[in-house]
């Protein structure tokens, strides 16, 4: 069949999952989503743009925390493990550390299958000789390794402070799951932000440039692109709040008037100043970072941090 320039695009089918999460999110009270579903593939473009940001610390601290700690992991983790990244996407500060300890085999996770296939291909060939195994998936769910690293002693990678998206019990979870998938011998090297001053971390998300809020509001595109919605996304803006009783960051699209908007076929209204909140992003000190390892069933064994204590690298072993 022969397309031309004003053919109709098919709009491929709606992921049920994104269908069930949204409708379910937005017939809350409070209104929340969950946050995977930013990762559309402009959602992963503003995120890399994001981290490119001046305000935002996380990433740049924790590569830095991973370009200067390498003799420390080749003596803590050893050489010939097989590297098991969650949440790899675009895995721009997984070479440092594969350069570190040498590892056998790497198996990236994630669910974005673009992102992953076309930095596991820069990988392997930065790597000669490295076994780059990616797994396409959500690493929330059950999930089996490539039996082709059934006799090595993993090493889990989960960088980013992704683990501060999750809820306490969640986060707990998704540690225990860790635990019972890499086995008895596993470690793991977990970033996870800190505390602190709240200016600095309300900065992070709340950028000048606007692009943390674009990173916000495709989610509302992506909705009425995906989901045949109307919501007029001029009618939002990017709130980013401190909730210091919870530790966390927050993400909010706030109404600016009342609203009416149809998802999937779905009426829902907002009143004026109304929020669906999108994001939280916890914030964990040094002592709660250990309390909440071990309650997943890792014992920590070091910890590497910046300066300004801004954000924690930490290496732990399975308990
Ligand atoms: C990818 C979840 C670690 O919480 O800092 C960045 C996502 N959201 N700016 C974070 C995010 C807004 C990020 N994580």
């Amino acid at each position: 069949m022969l397309l031309t320039d004003d053919a109709p695009l098919v709009t491929p089918a709606a992921d049920p999952a994104f269908l069930r999460d949204i409708l379910h999110g937005l017939s809350q009270q409070p209104k929340a989503t969950p946050p995977i579903w930013f990762y559309d593939r402009r959602g992963s473009e503003l995120f890399e743009a994001i981290t490119q940001l001046p305000e935002y610390y996380p990433t740049q601290t924790e590569t830095a925390l991973l370009a200067s700690h390498g003799a420390d992991f080749a003596t803590a983790v050893g050489r010939g493990r097989a590297v098991v990244e969650f949440g790899a996407g675009s895995a721009r500060k997984t070479p440092h550390l594969l350069r570190a300890i040498d590892p056998c085999a790497y198996v990236p996770i994630d669910i974005s299958g673009d992102y992953l296939l076309a930095s596991s291909a820069a990988l392997e060939m930065a790597f000669p000789g490295l076994t780059v195994l990616p797994l396409v998936g959500d690493f929330n769910a059950a999930l089996t390794l490539p039996t082709a690293i059934g006799g090595m002693a993993r090493l889990g990678f989960f960088p980013g402070s992704t683990i501060g998206n999750l809820e306490p019990d969640g986060a707990v979870d998704l540690l225990r799951a860790m635990r019972r998938l890499l086995g008895d011998d596993a470690m793991l090297m977990i970033g996870m932000d800190r505390v602190k001053d709240s200016d600095r971390m309300i900065a992070a998300y709340d950028d000048a440039a606007g692009v943390t809020a674009a990173f916000n509001r495709n989610l509302l595109a992506r909705i009425n692109h995906e989901l045949e919605g109307d919501i007029p996304l001029d009618a939002f803006v990017h709130r980013a709040v401190w909730n210091d009783d919870k530790a966390r960051i927050e993400m909010h699209l706030e109404a600016v008037k009342p609203l009416r908007f149809k998802v999937a076929g779905q009426d829902f209204s907002m009143e004026a100043g109304e929020t669906i909140h999108t994001e939280s992003s916890h914030k964990y000190g040094p002592r709660d970072s250990r309390l909440l390892l071990r309650s997943g069933h890792w014992e920590p064994v070091r910890e590497w941090t910046d300066d300004e204590g801004l954000f924690s690298l930490i290496l732990a072993q399975a308990a």
